[in-house]
C-alpha cells in the first residue's frame, strides 16, 4: 500500500527580470497538503483540470521529485528516505512520445531501460519477450521505434513501465491522443494489471468516461488539494440537482463538472461533503468506506 500523508510541493523559480537586474524567487506551491492511499490492485483516479497538481502529485509519489513537506511510505518503507529502493517497486507511464529512443527498435529500448534498472541476460530476454507479447509487439520487435505509429509508441511505453516489474504503476494520462480502439485495447491492459497482476495503478486522465470505466476509487484535485474524494457512486451522493429534473444517473463527467461548479459558488454544505482533507482522518471515515 502507498500512504502518502499532508503532502506538499512548492517549486522555487529563480528568473532574471531584466539583463543587469537581480534574479527574483517565486514560489509555486503545486500540491498542498494531499493525503492519499493506493492499495495493490486497486485503480485510483486523480481528476482536475490542467495545473491541479496531478502530475506532480505522481512525479513525488514515484520517487522522481521529493515532496516539500509531508511523509511518504510504500509498503511499509519511508519512500522520501529510501527513495533509491522505492524505484525498483514503481514506474511511471506517461502519455506522449517522451521517454523513448527512435533509432533502436522496441526490444533494443527494452534492453536499455532494463539495464538502468540491474536486469541484464537471460531473465531480462525472457522478460521482454512476455512485454512485447503483452503489448502485441512481437512482430514489430526489430522495427526502429521511428517507424512505429503513435499507438504502437504507447504500446511501448506501457512495456517500458512494465520492465522493472514494478508494484505500483503510476499512469499519466496514458491514452493521451490515441484513437477508440487502441485506447480501449490499452484500457483492457490496465485493467488486467491490476485484477489479475494485482498491481496498484494510479490514473491520471483527462478522459473521463476512461476514469469512469477504470477508476475503484476517485480523488478531485482542485489547485493543488483534494476537493472530493470516494467512489463513484459516494461521488455521486455530493451531486445537488432536484431529483425530478434527472432522467437518468449522472455519469461521472456530470458529476466532475458539478463539483467544479459547486467549488465556484463555494457552499459550505459541498465544503463539508467534499471533505477537504481534516488532518488525523483517514479517506475511509471521511468517505465510510473507501477501498
Ligand atoms: N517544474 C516546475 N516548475 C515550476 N512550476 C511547475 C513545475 N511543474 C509544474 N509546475 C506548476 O505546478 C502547478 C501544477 O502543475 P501539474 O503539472 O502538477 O498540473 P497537472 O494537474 O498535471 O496539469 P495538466 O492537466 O495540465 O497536466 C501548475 O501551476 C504548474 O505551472
Ligand atoms: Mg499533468
Amino acid at each position: 500500500m502507498i500512504q502518502a500523508e499532508h503532502l506538499s510541493k512548492t517549486y522555487v523559480l529563480r528568473e532574471r527580470n531584466g539583463l543587469f537586474r537581480r534574479k527574483s524567487r517565486r514560489e509555486v506551491p503545486a500540491v498542498k497538503d494531499i493525503s492519499l492511499t493506493l492499495p495493490p490492485g486497486k485503480i485510483v483516479g486523480v481528476l482536475g483540470v490542467n495545473g491541479a497538481g496531478k502530475t506532480t502529485t505522481i512525479r513525488m509519489l514515484a520517487s522522481l521529485i521529493s515532496p516539500t513537506s509531508g511523509s511518504l511510505t510504500i509498503d511499509g518503507m519511508d519512500a522520501v528516505k529510501h527513495h533509491l529502493q522505492v524505484k525498483q517497486q514503481v514506474n511511471v507511464i506517461s502519455g506522449g512520445e517522451r521517454n523513448l529512443y527512435w533509432r533502436l527498435t522496441a526490444r533494443e529500448n527494452l534492453r536499455y531501460f532494463g539495464n538502468l534498472y540491474g536486469l541484464s541476460g537471460r531473465a531480462l530476454e525472457d522478460r521482454i519477450h512476455r512485454l512485447l507479447a503483452l503489448v502485441g509487439l512481437t512482430e514489430v520487435q526489430d522495427t526502429p521505434v521511428e517507424r512505429y505509429s503513435k499507438g504502437m509508441k504507447q504500446r511501448l511505453q506501457i512495456a517500458r513501465g512494465l520492465i522493472n516489474d514494478p508494484r505500483y504503476l503510476f499512469l499519466d494520462e496514458p491514452t493521451l491522443g490515441l484513437d477508440i480502439l487502441i485506447a480501449k485495447d490499452i484500457r483492457a491492459l490496465i485493467l488486467r494489471l491490476a485484477r489479475e497482476r494485482n498491481k496498484g495503478i494510479r490514473l491520471t486522465t483527462h478522459y473521463i468516461q476512461e476514469a469512469e470505466e477504470l477508476c475503484d476509487f476517485l480523488y478531485v484535485l482542485e489547485k493543488g488539494t483534494v476537493i472530493a474524494q470516494g467512489t463513484k457512486e459516494q461521488l455521486r451522493s455530493l451531486f445537488q440537482r432536484p431529483p425530478k429534473l434527472v432522467m437518468q444517473e449522472p455519469d461521472l463527467e456530470e458529476i466532475l463538472m458539478e463539483i467544479l461548479r459547486q467549488r465556484a459558488g463555494g457552499t459550505a454544505e459541498t465544503d463539508r461533503a467534499a471533505g477537504s482533507a481534516a488532518p488525523g482522518v483517514s479517506p475511509e471515515e471521511k468517505t465510510g468506506g473507501g477501498l
